[in-house]
């Protein structure tokens, strides 16, 4: 679905590489989290994925970026949005019209969409998002989270075959978070919409994703099952990612000889672990 290919990048008038060197395969239906420390390229990624770049940055670019078997290169960005829906890391960059309906049925209308289908998308959208009472809206006046919402409800209303998105919840309070995070999971279950996402609330990522993959300095370091990336905790605290709780817990667990099985990535899990553990009177 998207395949990198030996990909390296650097901007324009940038002395370093930003991206070095990346092979990977994200397939159909996959829910893969990004993390890693700022600076360490996952924008950049991203942007090589909707082709952002090489179409709208200018840099060095080596290598080949496939999209549902379209080389980045050869096809406009227009012609990557059939496939690939982004949410960017500014949701202000990205809203271009006044009102939130027009926002919502602006790509719809591109893609000749009939009124009927524009009209069903844009409530189903808003009220997945939890925006329904925004419609109306103008766009220039809507806080930071309520712009992520309505650049969320956009991507989502066109339903892409690839959903990717950056930092999509920085601006939401920990229930806002959840709610799109539920959003995307069942856009990913029912739909089979693969999602790619880049955030820093790990908790949030590890209860979802099922693949992450660890940015460091322009690589991706770490790529896995999202337990057996928890394992590395040791290597996430000294990029200073926050580990979730449930992940130091079961740290100390595994350090005090108490427990050897696999890493919980929910708070349900652990909780199992833990009084699973309790019953058994000691080691797991
Ligand atoms: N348009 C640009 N022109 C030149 N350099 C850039 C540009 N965008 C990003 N960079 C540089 O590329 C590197 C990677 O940036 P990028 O934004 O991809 O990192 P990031 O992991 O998304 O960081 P953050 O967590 O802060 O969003 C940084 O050193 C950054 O300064
Ligand atoms: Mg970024």
């Amino acid at each position: 679905m998207i395949q990198f290919k030996n990909l390296s990048f650097s901007y324009e008038n940038s002395e370093v590489m930003t991206i070095h060197n990346i092979d990977l395969k994200i397939d159909k239906g996959e829910f893969v989290g990004i993390i890693g420390p700022s600076g360490a390229g996952k924008s950049t990624l991203v942007s090589l994925m909707n082709g952002v770049i090489p179409h709208h940055r200018r840099g060095d670019f080596y290598g080949a970026v496939l999209v549902c078997g379209k080389d980045t290169v050869d096809s406009s960005c227009g012609e990557l949005s059939h496939f690939v829906g982004s949410v960017f890391q500014d949701p202000e960059a990205q809203i271009i019209s006044t009102e939130v309906e027009d926002e919502i049925a602006f790509g719809l209308e591109n893609l000749n969409f009939p009124p009927g289908e524009i009209e069903k998308r844009i409530t189903e959208s808003l009220r997945m998002v939890g925006i329904e009472h925004l419609r109306h809206r103008n766009t220039s006046a809507l806080s930071g989270g309520q712009k992520q919402r309505v650049v969320i409800a956009a991507a989502i209303a066109l339903r892409p075959q690839i959903l990717v998105l950056d930092e999509p919840t920085s601006e939401l309070d920990p229930a806002g978070s959840r709610q799109i995070f539920s959003t995307l999971k069942h856009l990913n279950e029912d739909y089979g919409i693969t999602i790619i996402i880049v955030e820093q609330k790990v908790m949030l990522l590890s209860e979802f994703c099922k693949r992450f993959m660890v940015m460091d300095q322009g690589r991706i370091i770490l790529d896995g099952p999202t337990g057996e990336i928890l394992k590395h905790n040791d290597k996430l605290m000294e990029l200073g990612i926050n580990c979730p709780r449930v992940v130091s817990l079961t740290r100390l667990l595994i350090d005090s000889g108490l427990y050897q099985g696999d890493y919980p990535t929910d708070v349900d899990t652990a909780e199992k672990m833990v009084r699973a553990l309790i019953k058994s009177g000691g080691s797991l």
